[in-house]
């Protein structure tokens, strides 16, 4: 059962302009949550922007839960300027999240961020790690202010291996030709990724050629968030025929091979 309620920003933390971790106050979601699950979030209670956007449960504890969230428009700039003590409304957990416990028994997952992407894989890294799961963490941006949580990752010892494009941080190059890299050598048995399309459309192919399976969490554009507008619908295949598919009902975590890519 989703709940809608008025959380306080109990924290926040922010990298320049472009990054942004806020702690919520939700207990009752934060306890309902899985990893890959997702609010959404009202921006404002004026009329513009009207939508709620979408954000990943980044992390949780018993009361709070956190988003990590990158400025990239109207909607993130205005959250980014809210501060502790204001209250937002949100709704969640929504979608569907990686499934652990089921293929994960495989004891080694490696975990592929790009950018913000990187937001839902630190709660589904902590669950993993409590399952005894092998976790490596392939954390991918342009240059080295893209990569604000690698540090998360690593307090909590998790091998934590980073890429840009530009070099100015570990591997010099995108982060799937550094997953590329590490397969010739160690190969996981399962790979979850958020990130951009471009990203996952390689992980698609990279997830096929190495024969290793993937569960990838899909963008879109959502109106609604639980099922109600069809705004954020993507190709889907179910046995030899292809669906559309709700990103915000059945996904947003989708495995690979069943992705139908435009
Ligand atoms: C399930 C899900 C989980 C997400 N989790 C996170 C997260 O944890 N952290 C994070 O930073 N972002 C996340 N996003 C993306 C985030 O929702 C968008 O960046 C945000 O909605 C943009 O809002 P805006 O008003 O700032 O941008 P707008 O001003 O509306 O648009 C700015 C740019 O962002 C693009 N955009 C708008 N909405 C989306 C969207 N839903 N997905 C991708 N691009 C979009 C627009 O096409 C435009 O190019 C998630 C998206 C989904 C669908
Ligand atoms: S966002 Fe409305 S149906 Fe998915």
């Amino acid at each position: 059962m989703l709940k809608n309620q008025r959380a306080v920003i109990a924290g926040k933390k922010s990298w320049g302009n472009d990054y942004f971790l806020f702690s919520l106050e939700a207990p009752v979601i934060s306890r309902k949550s899985k990893p890959g699950q997702f609010l959404m979030v009202k921006i404002t209670d004026n009329p513009y922007p009207l939508l709620r956007r979408p954000f990943s449960i980044h992390a949780r504890n018993k009361h709070n839960i956190e988003i990590f969230f990158q400025n990239t428009g109207v909607g993130t700039s205005m959250l980014s300027q809210k501060q502790r003590g204001d209250k937002i409304e949100i709704l969640g957990p929504l979608g569907n999240g990686f499934h652990i416990g089921e293929r994960s028994e495989s004891k080694k997952a490696s975990l592929i961020g790009g950018g913000r992407g990187a937001a839902p894989l630190y709660f589904l890294a902590c669950e993993l790690v409590k399952k005894n799961i092998n976790v490596t963490v392939f954390y991918g941006g342009k240059s080295s202010e893209d990569l604000p949580i690698a540090s998360k990752f690593k307090k909590e010892n998790i091998r934590t291996l980073c890429s840009t494009e530009d070099g100015s941080s570990g591997f010099k190059g995108l982060v799937t030709d550094l997953l590329e890299t590490e397969l010739k050598t160690d190969t996981p048995s399962l790979i979850y990724a958020c990130g951009p399309e471009g990203m996952l459309k390689s992980l698609s192919k990279i997830s096929k050629k190495h024969q290793i399976p993937a569960e990838l969490s899909l963008e879109s554009i959502m109106g609604c968030g639980f099922g109600a507008c069809w705004g954020c619908v993507k190709k889907i295949k179910k046995g030899n025929t292809a669906e559309w598919h709700k990103v915000c009902e059945d996904g947003p975590v989708f495995s690979a091979g069943d992705i139908i890519w435009d």
